[in-house]
């Protein structure tokens, strides 16, 4: 059990130990594992791990990219607030994934939190935060901070900027 831990969230390294990372799916056990590193290396992705505060056992991980999303996909009422480009700058949460044994103790809504915290705060300009979940049943875990689902592919899901500030 691990609750009431605190917890430190930071880019992979050498020093995080991911060997005992287990969420519950092995593509999100293999990924943090074995292709992590590489991504971060060729700038496809970074990396946050989250560990116990002075600890290196990794129990959760996101990944942030730059993406972007055509501006017909969104509904009207956000289109209507962006210039008429084909396309908008976005952030990309495209994995986050929780060790079993710290699932349901609020990681995973620490984690997300983290994620839109780090991105409002950076100074790459974007509009739109997209997720894509790994399947429907982790499309629920976002759909319930609000997170809306593109009708074209239901497994990516979106919010604008401006509704995350208000999140945060
Ligand atoms: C889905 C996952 C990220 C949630 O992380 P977690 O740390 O267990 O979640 P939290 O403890 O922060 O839960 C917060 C709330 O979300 C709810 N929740 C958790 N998973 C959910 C799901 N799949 N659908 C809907 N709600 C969910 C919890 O019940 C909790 O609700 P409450 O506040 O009303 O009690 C985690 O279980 C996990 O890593 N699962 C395996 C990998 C995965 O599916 N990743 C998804 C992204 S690709």
């Amino acid at each position: 059990m691990l609750k009431n831990c605190n917890w430190q969230i930071a880019l992979l390294n050498s020093s995080h130990d991911k060997s005992h990372f287990d969420c519950g799916i092995d593509a999100l056990n293999d990924y943090i594992k074995k292709l992590a590193t590489q991504d971060m290396k060729r700038y496809v992705s970074n990396v946050f791990a989250a560990t116990h505060t002075n600890e290196n056992q990794v129990y959760g991980y996101y990944t942030l990219s730059a993406s972007a999303i055509d501006l017909e996909n969104l509904p009207r009422s956000i289109q209507q607030r962006l210039p008429r480009y084909t396309s908008v700058p976005a952030t990309l949460l495209g994995r986050l994934a929780v060790d079993k044994d710290a699932q349901g103790q609020g990681l995973g809504t620490h984690m997300l939190a983290s994620a839109v915290q780090r991105v409002i705060d950076s100074e790459l300009a974007w509009a739109i935060f997209v997720i894509k979940a790994k399947d429907k049943n982790a499309a629920g875990f976002y759909q319930k901070f609000g997170f809306l689902p593109f009708e074209s592919a239901p497994q990516l899901l979106w919010a604008s900027r401006e509704e995350l500030k208000i999140f945060m």
